[in-house]
């Protein structure tokens, strides 16, 4: 997968607005340049600087309510030159109600992206969550059948990849298909249109953007079932002669699990399909599954800030990640993180998490340290 030539020579970051989700693009190149970072960053201090002078790239995702912050926007402009919109361009967003679409969100994510020379990655077209209850009811409250659902799938995709057409670069046209055994997860597309509504998704967002990438996107591929069920749908799509550009990994991780072996085994597996992988929503949960009622210091250990050993474990495991990367750097074409920094992220939900590689602040953690050591020694 390539990166244009006009991305990789424009490298002037200029940043007015301001971002909330972060997205690292780390994409195998060949004769990168090196780019000039704005104000006192330096190619030597960035993801992005980092990345690139070892050839590769760096992109941020957005959330249009934080297009306000000047701390986000720059720290999002100087470190990355990729953008995926948090939730700006799921359908409930994007399209409220039958044919009545609300463009504005999404429109100053692009508009922010391109203005700072910054790809866009499109997400999502068709998932179960996120999705309005209209797209799948019939009349008399009865469950909308094929033909209205496949006339519904198709007059989004048209008109939402139509609308970015030449301005976004690829689309995650399927989000989360595969259940946890492997099988097609039951969902209202699935009952209302049948096993080829993924097919069905791809084909009308190829027609709508024949030059746009086309991605599927799921969580959970280091379970060899899921991850079976993920390259079997995957293997069937290219079967039908439909366009399918990489498989997004989503890399909501944890500080121990997945193994790195289980991440590994997972890339390679993925990557014999023939397509490139992404990990397109990084992030390390470092607090434990609690439930309500939980005692709060068992629930919210972190409260009061991260102690030195947790973040310097922090460190390790994205030193260990990142290391992985560049090992396999033929097999894999992006990384996304999901938030920019601490204060951020979605994985906060009422307590405090740590997981990215910027604290509350949004200033660089040790995590973030270790990231660009490795980058560099991979020079
Ligand atoms: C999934 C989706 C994302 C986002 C995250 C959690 O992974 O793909 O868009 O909603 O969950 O925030």
């Amino acid at each position: 997968m390539g990166i244009d030539s006009a991305l990789r020579s424009s490298g002037r970051l200029r940043l007015r607005a301001r971002l909330a989700a972060a997205t690292v693009a780390v994409a195998a190149m060949t004769g990168g340049a090196v780019i000039a970072l704005a104000g006192s960053a330096s190619a030597a201090t960035t993801l992005r600087g980092a990345a690139e002078a070892d050839g590769r790239y760096f992109g941020v995702a957005v959330g249009q309510g934080d297009l306000s912050n000047t701390s986000a926007t720059n720290l999002a402009g100087s470190q990355f030159d990729m953008v995926t919109p948090e939730n700006e361009m799921k359908w409930d967003t994007i399209e409220p109600s039958n044919g009545s679409y609300n463009f504005g969100p999404g429109d100053n994510i692009v508009n922010f992206a391109t203005s700072h020379n910054e790809r866009v990655r499109g997400h999502n077209l068709v998932w179960h969550s996120q999705t309005g209850a209209w797209v799948f009811q019939g009349p008399e409250g009865k469950p909308a059948d094929r033909e209205t659902l496949l006339a519904r799938m198709r007059d989004h995709i048209q008109t939402v990849v139509g609308r970015y057409k030449g301005r976004i670069h690829g689309w995650d046209v399927v989000n989360e298909a595969i259940d946890e055994d492997g099988s097609l997860r039951k969902t209202p597309w699935r009952d209302g249109i049948g096993d080829d509504y993924v097919a069905k998704a791809f084909e009308f967002a190829r027609e709508a953007d024949p030059n746009a990438e086309l991605y599927y996107n799921d969580y959970n591929l280091e379970k060899p079932e899921k991850r079976a069920g993920v390259i079997k749908l995957v293997n069937d799509l290219k079967a039908r002669g439909l366009r399918i550009d990489g498989i997004g990994n989503q890399a909501h991780w944890r500080l121990e699990t997945p193994t790195m072996d289980a991440i590994e085994q997972a890339l390679v597996d993925l990557n014999s399909t023939g397509l490139k992988v992404m990990y397109t929503e990084l992030d390390i949960n470092l607090l434990p599954s609690a439930g309500r009622g939980v005692d709060p210091a068992v629930a919210n250990p972190y409260a009061n800030g991260l102690p030195d050993e947790k973040q310097q474990q922090l460190a390790r495991r994205y030193a260990d990640i990142f290391g992985l990367i560049v090992k396999h750097r033929t097999r894999v074409s992006r990384v996304t993180f999901w938030g920019l920094s601490d204060a951020d992220s979605w994985l906060n939900r009422g307590r405090m998490n740590h997981p990215l590689l910027w604290d509350r602040q949004r200033q660089p953690k040790p995590a973030f340290h270790a990231v660009v050591d490795v980058l560099k020694r991979a020079r």
